[in-house]
């Protein structure tokens, strides 16, 4: 049966088959090829969508408005300093009005339940842009560079350095179960991922071919590994007073070229950015002042290295959540 995403929210990956999720990454594909190419691709020219930011965003945000004006769509942005939203009208409430006006929502916050509830009540499609628990506009993204450099992803393995119970690493364990990938967590025990959401990967790697590894040692975790993935300490919404316990927790799994070299010799390094790997930061240099580390997550001898697919990574934001407009509001 051919695939329709129409009329869907995309919530979360665990909602997404793996065929489903396959069809996006090709529709993504193609959206490259063609803004490459500079052929014109307006399909969605009467349609409106907003975007809600109540934490900050340069890549999701601007994918998000440079997405839709290529497919010829108007755009609305709106944080909570700038709206009713949350102070003054419930998101219910919220969600109900915009459900109106527009035909997509795009919302990046704090709970899950929020960003669920925005589709409930609106009875438009609605777009995650992160919240604490997933990202998984994040994950299209960088499926799809991995799918570039590699070819077929499957059976290839995908280490996440660092904080493994942060939206991120959530969201690339849920990723590579569904597409046969090994996900492995390498971080301290503190910081592991929840146990029920990683019996779920297990499940869902048993069907697909996948595996989920877990462990505290950088020699294991980087042992085999095609792509060495990591993320800041800290997330937003998290209390900076933790930046101490976690710098403590974190230092050893820094991503320097020591680590890279323990994977294998054609691996990538990925991060979704923003990224700490150097001063030139207004925290990176506070952390600087009071830890004497120069880079956090990750050094410039990986971040500017040769392996380094950030950037590329950072593009592919846009084709994909093209591709997430697109399907789902056709
Ligand atoms: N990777 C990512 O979501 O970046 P922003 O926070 O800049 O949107
Ligand atoms: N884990 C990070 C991801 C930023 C894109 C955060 O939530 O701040």
């Amino acid at each position: 049966m051919p695939i329709s995403l129409s009329g869907r929210s995309f919530l979360k990956l665990l909602d997404y088959t793996p065929e489903e999720i396959k069809y996006l990454l090709n529709l993504a594909s193609e959206f490259k090829r063609m803004k490459m190419a500079g052929e014109e691709h307006k399909y969605l020219t009467n349609k409106q969508v907003v975007l809600l930011f109540e934490k900050t965003s340069t890549r999701t945000r601007c994918a998000f408005e440079v997405a839709a004006r290529d497919l010829g769509m108007g755009v609305t942005f709106l944080d909570s300093g700038s709206s009713q939203m949350g102070k003054k009208e419930s998101l219910a409430d919220t969600a109900k009005v915009l459900g109106r006006m527009y035909d997509g929502i795009e919302y990046r916050g704090y709970k899950q339940s929020v960003v669920e509830d925005l589709a409930k009540y609106s009875g438009v499609p609605v777009w995650n842009g992160l919240t604490d628990d997933f990202h998984p506009t994040q994950m299209l993204a960088d499926i799809l560079t991995v799918q570039e450099e590699f070819g077929d992803v499957r059976n290839r393995k995908l280490t996440f350095f660092g904080d493994a119970r942060n939206n991120v690493a959530n969201s690339l364990m849920v990723v590579c179960a569904k597409l046969g990938m090994t996900f492995c967590a390498c971080g301290p025990k503190e910081l592991m991922p929840n146990k029920d959401l990683v019996e779920t990967c297990k499940k869902i790697a048993k069907e697909t071919g996948g595996k989920i590894e877990l462990t505290q040692d950088i020699k294991e975790g980087a042992k085999n590994c095609d792509v060495v993935y990591t993320d800041i300490w800290l997330s937003m919404g998290e209390d900076a007073s933790l930046w101490d316990k976690r710098i403590k927790m974190l230092k050893k799994y820094q991503v320097n070229g020591k680590l890279m070299k323990l994977a294998k010799p054609t691996a990538i390094f990925l991060h979704c950015l923003p990224s700490f790997h150097d001063r030139e930061t207004t925290i990176g240099e506070e952390i600087y002042q009071k830890y004497k580390l120069d880079a956090m997550e990750v050094n410039d001898e990986v971040f500017l290295g040769p392996q380094a697919r950030q950037f590329d990574e950072a593009e592919n934001r846009m084709h994909t959540i093209k591709a997430v407009m697109y399907a789902t509001l056709k």
